[in-house]
């Protein structure tokens, strides 16, 4: 595995280079990214990931300078996975002057949620996948599905700029508890991390409800995110979202459910699908 700094590296490292499939991250990784990256290997196609704290897509009230950064180890984690290259710019390699050409997504798909609460995120995140599409130039593209927006973002933008990309959708990974595994969960004391599968587990409550047919969306909601403020989280939202476009759910589609909560000051956010959208 070969890891590179510059894109003139990463653009000679995949001159020629067909089907590659592409993982980019913001590393400090976990058996959740290593799970995309073993998605990618399956396409038989070189496999890159890319290491990339993205300035972008934080607030300055965010963790930007306190997001760790692991380089070492997560380069360890993915050779023993099996990917072929690392792409880990410096920010002056992917942003060597002020990004003022930004990649804006809708609204309706990117205000809502956890756009509603980070203002700007989805913003920033289009922009760097976006560049970083660019660099790599994949065939396939594999993301989480714990970043349930995330994903549902890209694949419009990818849809709608007709880039010529799969998007891939991974499994969310969970800890024995069910705790979605997610690199913020290394800032939670034992207590918090004990707390922190309720989050995972007033979402299937939510989904079991659903899957027994009841259809009191606003009721069902409610009561999660007050079961969570009883337990002492600060909640930003439990939702129930049709899986196609995450608008308001309606009996007979396939539906997800949504949280973010916080538990002291960390901010975790997990969703739980019911049915499956066809
Ligand atoms: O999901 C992430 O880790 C990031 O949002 C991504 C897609 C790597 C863009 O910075």
């Amino acid at each position: 595995m070969r890891v590179v700094h510059t894109l003139a590296e990463l653009r000679h490292a995949l001159a020629g280079a067909t089907g590659t499939a592409f993982v980019p991250t913001m590393g400090n990784l976990h058996e959740g990214h290593l799970s995309l990256v073993r998605l990618a290997r399956e396409r038989g196609g070189p496999v890159v990931a890319s290491i990339f704290v993205n300035r972008l897509q934080f607030a300055p009230h965010e963790d930007f300078d306190t997001y760790p950064r692991t380089l070492e180890r997560d380069c360890e984690l993915l050779r023993a996975t099996g990917c072929n290259l690392v792409f880990a710019p410096s920010e002056a390699e992917l942003y060597p002057e002020p990004q003022s050409f930004t990649v804006q997504p809708p609204g309706e798909l990117a205000d809502i949620l956890e756009g509603h609460f980070r203002p700007g995120f989805f913003t920033g995140v289009c922009t760097v996948v976006t560049k970083l599409f660019n660099c790599v130039q994949p065939r396939v593209a594999v993301f989480g599905k714990k970043d349930y927006q995330q994903l549902m973002v890209i694949r419009r933008m990818t849809r709608q700029l007709a880039l010529p990309i799969e998007i891939v959708a991974g499994e969310t990974s969970r800890a024995e508890d069910g705790l979605a595994l997610s690199s913020r969960n290394g800032y939670l004391d034992a207590a918090q991390r004990a707390e922190a599968v309720a989050l995972a587990r007033e979402l299937q409550g939510v989904a079991a409800e659903l899957r027994r047919g009841r259809r009191d969306w606003s009721a069902l909601e409610a009561a999660a995110m007050d079961a969570l403020a009883d337990r002492g989280w600060k909640v930003d939202y439990v939702a129930i979202r049709r899986q196609a476009d995450l608008g308001a759910p309606a009996d007979g589609e396939a539906l997800v459910v949504l949280g973010a909560a916080r538990i002291g000051s960390t901010r975790l956010i997990d969703n739980v699908e019911v049915g499956v959208a066809t």
